[in-house]
């Protein structure tokens, strides 16, 4: 199976997670994307979404899915998202896509996480995955000096030549070199540092399950 396929089989498995009547925590990215195909199917029996980025904001309303403020709704039942990485504790890093600070926020307002990926995000240490941190742009030069002092590689990511600007108006670095292995104090610590929006490993939100697309099928974590 290819992993396109294996994308759109864990999008259409997440299904399962959804409750109708409630409204449902949207990711972003191309996991995401086949999950949100999937749920056009099952849109009237759900009041619709609140979503961590513009890019799935208009995937949703475009399949005629209402999209709400995170705000004008109380917590959330699941909230659906893919992964860079995930551990066999469900501890993630997230960010690929950019979207890592919406991310965190919708999956803090949601009881469960229900991760979707392929097998290939599933890893004993996170860190092999360049690790995204939305920062203030102010910031950035003495927090790329911060990463280094713990081995860390810092780039900041660009687009078309110039550094990408998040949905929230920042920048994102990208660290390599690093190895994350207590995931839930480097989190908090890393958030401590001045300028620093979002680190993006998910400890404190971490997964509840994950649902890993293999070559044999889904395969469901519980964490
Ligand atoms: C976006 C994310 C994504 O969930 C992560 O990058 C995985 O993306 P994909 O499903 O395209 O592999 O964190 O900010």
């Amino acid at each position: 199976m290819t992993q396109d396929e294996l994308k759109a089989l864990v999008g259409q498995a997440a299904l399962q997670y959804v409750t109708p009547g409630d409204i449902v925590g949207v990711g972003t990215g191309s996991t995401v994307n086949k999950f949100i195909d999937a749920l056009a199917s099952m849109k009237d029996q759900i009041p619709g979404a609140v979503s961590s980025s513009e890019a799935s904001t208009l995937r949703l309303k475009a399949l005629g899915i209402p999209v709400f403020e995170a705000q004008a709704v109380g917590e959330l039942s699941v909230y659906i998202d893919g992964a860079d990485e995930i551990d066999a504790a469900g501890h993630m890093v997230k960010g690929g896509g950019a979207a890592l600070t919406r991310e965190k926020i919708v999956a803090a307002q949601s009881r469960r996480f229900v991760c979707i990926a392929d097998d290939s995000k599933l890893v004993k240490t996170l860190g092999a995955f360049p690790l995204p941190v939305e920062v203030i742009p102010m910031a950035t030069a003495r927090i790329v000096r911060q990463f280094a002092a713990l081995g860390g590689t810092a780039q900041v990511r660009l687009k078309d030549g110039a550094p990408l600007v998040t949905d929230n108006g920042q920048h994102i670095i990208d660290v390599t070199g690093l190895q994350i292995t207590d995931p839930l104090a480097f989190e908090s610590s890393i958030n401590q540092w001045p300028g620093v929006v979002t680190v993006g490993v998910f400890a404190h939100q971490k997964a509840a399950v994950c649902l890993l697309g293999t070559s044999e099928g889904v395969k469901t974590l519980t964490f």
